[in-house]
């Protein structure tokens, strides 16, 4: 009974809701859980706290005037809702150990680290809805103990007490449209301090629940649709390659100002929406922290099937800002003339009060013309493509032919551009400026010449009318046949888009038509960052999950009659343990140390698993042994005292554990340097340096290089 009555809902619910395409637009109510464990009876702030927080009343700094403010009103999350807190039946521990054992959470590699977070959504999620709470689709899980953020396809956002903070939740609420991490050419990933993508490295403002902000960098809100479509200039669309642009600051409300927002200046003959992004940002709003007012360049450039962003730094990668009298110049490569095509960009006058800006662009970029390594040859044709650059001279194929043409039409056939850009022959629909509804070209809004700005409501419809509702707020009254047309515009929509994959990410894109799939899209965002949080907040987690690479032995060698057997031993009882015999596996490394009872990595092994069953003294006795047949060194030594350390935290003994992390990190762990960071929840959520011990725990590093 239950189940239909949902599904009707969202049948009906489907109409109105966004995110049947990219870009983003409407209102989404999401449900918050308040979620505590059986043992904990701890609740880092009230559920009244919490409701204020996600949207209560006129606060500026609630997550829903987040939203609204950085969409410019596009998208907003009225209605969300929060539940009580509610107890589950069981403790953390208890549910550590049903992610164990569920066979889907731990099949998959790659999520094996979170199961204890997605099986905590999981039974939150479960355990509100037997409470009678019905549930939106987007749902954040707020736990009372654990030091998280993580954002999952199936369940939503978790969020964990010392990081109940608007950048943080925010952060996490926009990878559910699709967006990853943004990037700089300086660190790479989490360098873009003006971006909220990159939390934690980036400009954030106090606000009345913790830090907030910043906003979305220019490509950001370019994919999300959140500029209007009239103020983003494709550089040399209109033949001009030498002008000064006027432009208002990204950081205002566009209808506070009136210049361009977001200018993309291409720089590849064969993919236009590989650009640069030229975007004003003050110290206002969502941005009030930012260091000072300035011009960014982001380098929009496409990898494998997405695109990504990385924020141009200049002057030795000091400078993100270009101020006032800076240039910026970037040369491309040489053209069959010899001569360099390059893009410049100077900052001519920035009126920081007025939030306005004058750009000189210059761009020498064509399209057309051939590299310097290419001839070009004629092609015996008659229409645009009468030669094509080719770097031998051969048979000229279709392709050629097509791909010339492509690269002589590249201004003209940029009807739509930027991530929204539609199929050729396709249109925005343009009813308003943001409106990035790809139609055919007789479908193109006719009111878009009366000015949008000034559109009227309707109050009232004849008989036989519809509001038209081709996005939220759209009052105007139409005949039924428009409405069904309109509606079935947006349900197609992002077919026509041509750029439809995830944003400075790989992953895959939040499902098309959610509501309706059969098949769960599964496993987007940010599993990356997840895998090392996890790593770094889970003190039960498996060490051998941290050191994967066994093959480099850094240990001293062991001259024992029984090493090499005991070592056969040690992997069987590897395998056992992974298998979910536990007690089975403690038995081997019994035998493996019975063999040969110097080989440390034995009783380090055994250790874990006495830690999986909670026998955290046997585990001790296990661990000091190890630390004294290693005589403190090696792989074995550093792995020993990482596995102690996480025993004296699981107790509560910091210091003890700050202790063994340090000398397992003098050993060469970036686990346990990270482990010391880890107390501090900023660096802790998400960072650079996140990222680049992540790679070395994937190239199985850790424990090997000592420093
Ligand atoms: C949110 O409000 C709706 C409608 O009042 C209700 O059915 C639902 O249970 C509420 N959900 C939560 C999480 O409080
Ligand atoms: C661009 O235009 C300005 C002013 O019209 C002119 O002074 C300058 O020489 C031009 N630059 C280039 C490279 O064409």
């Amino acid at each position: 009974m239950k189940a239909s009555v949902s599904s009707v809902l969202l049948a009906l619910g489907l109409l109105f809701r966004p995110g049947q395409c990219i870009p983003k637009r409407g209102n989404e109510p999401w449900s918050v859980i308040l979620c505590k464990f059986k043992n904990s009876h701890y609740e880092p702030r009230t559920a009244e706290w919490i409701r204020e927080w996600i949207s209560a009343g006129n606060n500026p700094d609630t997550v829903e005037s987040f939203f609204s403010s950085v969409s410019n009103g596009l998208y907003d999350i009225k209605g969300s809702n929060v539940t009580e807190w509610l107890k589950l039946p069981w403790s953390r521990h208890d549910v550590y150990r049903m992610a164990l054992t569920d066979r889907r959470l731990q099949s998959n590699k790659k999520e094996k680290p979170f199961a204890l977070f997605d099986k905590a959504k999981q039974l939150c999620i479960s355990f509100a809805q037997l409470h009678g709470y019905e549930l939106n689709e987007k749902k954040i899980t707020i736990i009372n103990s654990e030091q998280t953020a993580v954002y999952g396809n199936e369940n939503g956002v978790l969020l964990s007490p010392k990081l109940i903070f608007t950048s943080v939740l925010a952060h996490e609420m926009v990878h559910s449209l699709n967006i990853g991490h943004s990037y700089s050419d300086r660190y790479k990933r989490y360098d873009d301090a003006y971006d909220l993508m990159s939390t934690a490295n980036a400009h954030m403002r106090p606000s009345t629940y913790g830090l907030s902000g910043p906003g979305l960098n220019g490509p950001h809100l370019n994919y999300l649709g959140w500029l209007p479509m009239d103020r983003i200039i494709y550089f040399g669309r209109d033949g001009q390659m030498n002008r000064t642009i006027s432009m208002s600051s990204l950081s205002v409300p566009h209808r506070l100002t009136s210049d361009s927002l977001l200018i993309l200046i291409p720089y590849d003959r064969d993919e236009p929406a590989n650009v640069y992004t030229v975007e004003y940002r003050t110290v206002f709003g969502n941005d009030a922290s930012i260091g000072s007012s300035g011009i960014l360049i982001h380098k929009v450039e496409k990898f494998g099937d997405a695109f990504y962003s990385h924020l141009i730094t200049y002057v030795n990668h000091v400078y993100d800002e270009l101020t006032a009298g800076t240039e910026w110049i970037s040369f491309l490569h040489r053209d069959e003339h010899y001569n360099f095509q390059y893009i410049r960009v100077k900052v001519e006058n920035l009126q920081k009060k007025l939030h306005s800006a004058e750009i000189r662009v210059i761009s020498t970029f064509d399209p057309s013309a051939c590299r310097k390594y290419e001839q070009r040859i004629a092609t015996e044709r008659k229409d645009t493509v009468d030669s094509v650059c080719l770097r031998h001279n051969r048979a000229i194929t279709y392709k050629d032919i097509e791909v010339q043409r492509k690269r002589n039409l590249f201004y003209k056939l940029r009807a739509t551009f930027g991530q929204n850009e539609c199929h050729e022959g396709m249109r925005w629909r343009a009813i308003d400026a943001y409106d990035y509804v790809c139609v055919i070209p007789e479908r193109v809004a006719i009111e878009q010449v009366t000015s949008w700005r000034k559109k009227k409501r309707h109050s009232f419809c004849y008989s036989g009318q519809k509001r038209r509702r081709a996005f939220e707020g759209d009052n105007v009254c139409v005949s039924s046949e428009e409405f069904e047309r309109t509606q079935k515009e947006n349900m197609d929509a992002y077919k026509y888009l041509k750029h439809l994959s995830f944003f400075n990410g790989q992953d895959k894109i939040r499902a098309i038509h959610s509501a309706l799939s059969e098949t769960q899209i599964k496993i987007m965002s940010t599993t990356r960052d997840r895998a090392v949080l996890s790593r770094i907040l889970n003190p039960l987690m498996p060490s051998e999950d941290i050191s994967n690479n066994n093959d480099v032995a850094v240990d001293k060698p062991i001259e024992h009659e029984g090493y090499a057997e005991s070592k056969e031993l040690e992997k069987q009882g590897v395998r056992t343990a992974e298998g979910g015999d536990v007690n089975a596996a403690i038995e081997i490394f019994t035998r493996a140390i019975s063999t040969c009872d110097i080989n440390p990595s034995a009783y380090n092994n055994r250790a874990q698993a006495y830690r999986l069953v909670e026998k955290n003294e046997e585990a001790l006795a296990d661990l000091n042994r190890a630390i004294e047949l290693s005589e403190e060194q090696g792989k074995s030594g550093c792995q020993a005292f990482v596995q102690r350390a996480m025993i004296h935290r699981l107790k509560g003994d910091d210091d003890a554990a700050r202790a063994d992390f340090e000398k397992a990190a003098n050993l060469g762990s970036s686990f346990a340097k990270l482990q010391l960071v880890a107390l501090n929840p900023y660096a802790a959520m998400c960072n650079k340096m996140l990222s680049e011990v992540f790679q070395n725990l994937r190239e199985g590093k850790e424990c090997q290089e000592s420093k």
